[in-house]
């Protein structure tokens, strides 16, 4: 009976109001949210988590890297807590879901214990992970991947956006932003966790084709990110002859048909997307003089995606002609299969709710593939309209996300020990 409680005490309209007020923040005309990592909109978005946590009585703490939690005791407080949640910050043409929902409807949980008056043994913590989206600062996942990884923190703080900006430099500012909003505690890196539950639209089609409201993700794909970086030479562009020009872009082009061509695949499994190709200097008349281009691979298989990943730089060296090319990798994750108490706590979840539901794997990144190297980690996906994301018409229903905040508040409350 007392799940049944968590789940009827989850308020629909309640959760949609803070789905529109977070969307202020980054509004674009388009209907969708720019909220890239640590920018002035970023820290907008922080300020009203802080503050509705703080309106709850729920205290907030924040680690190195500026992962936000706040916390609903339990009454174990030594116990690991268990952590729900997602990022807020948004794609530069990002929908008002991504992320977002994750965050919102851990909030919504706590919201609902508290209604429902019940106590859970151990602490139960909403979380916002820093630079999910990784589009201002790469790679993305960062947050919780420096939380499971600490070692990886210094290399992350150092990394710049494209104006030079260091992402330790914005972080610095995160504490006198918070700071009026109430008491900052600090957060360990790699604490221990009991388990950890993330919500998320699908950003693909199934639960909408198929009528379901939610989907039990089994596992999400690896992947590997690179950037490229082709470097010819300036030249004018009316006066150098052909067999004279060590062109950055003709260089880069040839490469991206070629690992086009190298990553087809007859089951349409793999996906490769070159997402950002700069020139520089940037002007019609000067020839090239470099490149940079990003690499974006992933696949479920792990040794499919090691071969193939492998065989980008030799491809690139091979078709750099009279330019040089330099490859960095910045990122390379494993597929990852959820198991344990925390995919098992959705499943009875989702028949205490009544929901329907299916199993999903995961094509999106998404920060539970780091918090399973810690914890059991699991996810809920809800449907979003035409499975649209990563675009600014991204949209969901009040009524799906809703289903999905009551699952993540049961399951929850059964792996903190609701009583
Ligand atoms: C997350 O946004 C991803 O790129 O998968
Ligand atoms: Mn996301
Ligand atoms: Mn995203």
């Amino acid at each position: 009976m007392v799940l049944e409680r968590v789940a009827a005490s989850v308020d629909e309209a309640g959760l949609w109001k803070m789905h529109e007020e977070m969307a202020r923040f980054g509004a674009t005309p388009k209907g969708g949210v720019c909220r890239e990592a640590l920018t002035p909109e970023d820290f907008d978005a922080r300020r009203q988590f802080a503050e509705w946590g703080r309106d709850a009585g729920f205290v907030l703490a924040v680690d190195a890297i500026g992962n936000m939690f706040l916390r609903r005791e339990g009454t174990e407080p030594d116990l690991p807590p268990v952590i729900t949640g997602s990022h807020l910050d948004s794609q530069p043409t990002g929908g008002r879901f991504d992320g977002s929902f994750g965050v919102l409807a851990g909030l919504e949980a706590l919201f609902a214990l508290e209604r429902a008056g019940i106590r859970t043994r151990a602490p139960i913590e909403v979380v916002n992970w820093t630079n999910e989206e990784g589009g201002r600062f790469a790679p993305g996942v960062m947050g919780s991947g420096v939380y499971a990884d600490p070692s990886m923190l210094a290399t992350m703080l150092e990394v710049p956006d494209k104006a030079g900006t260091r992402l330790g430099d914005e972080l610095d500012r995160l504490g006198s932003i918070l700071a009026p909003v109430g008491p900052v505690g600090a957060r360990a890196l790699a604490a221990p966790v009991g388990a950890f539950i993330e919500g998320h639209i699908e950003q693909a089609l199934r639960l909408e084709e198929t009528g379901n409201s939610i989907g039990i993700v089994t596992g999400i794909q690896g992947t590997r990110k690179f950037r490229v970086e082709v470097i010819g030479e300036e030249a004018h562009a009316g006066t150098t002859p052909r067999r004279r020009r060590r062109d950055a872009v003709l260089a880069a082009a040839w490469m991206v048909q070629a690992l086009h061509r190298m990553m087809e695949d007859a089951d349409d499994l793999l996906r490769f997307t070159i997402g950002v190709f700069e020139a520089f200097p940037g002007a019609p008349s000067v020839i090239p003089g470099r490149v940079r281009f990003s690499i974006d691979f992933r696949h479920p298989d792990d040794v499919l995606r090691a071969r193939l990943g492998d065989a980008i730089r030799p491809l690139c060296e091979a078709l750099a002609g009279p330019c040089r090319v330099q490859i960095e990798e910045l990122q390379a994750a494993a597929s990852v299969d959820f198991h344990g108490a925390a995919i098992e706590a959705v499943r009875h979840a989702v028949e205490i709710v009544g929901a329907s539901h299916m199993d999903l794997y995961s094509g999106a990144g998404h920060d539970a593939r780091n918090m399973a190297r810690l914890c059991p980690s699991a996810m809920v996906f809800v449907p979003c309209e035409k499975g649209i994301s990563h675009n600014e018409a991204e949209n969901a229903k009040p009524e799906d996300l809703a289903e999905g905040a009551r699952v993540i508040a049961v399951a929850l409350a059964a792996l903190a020990g609701a009583a």
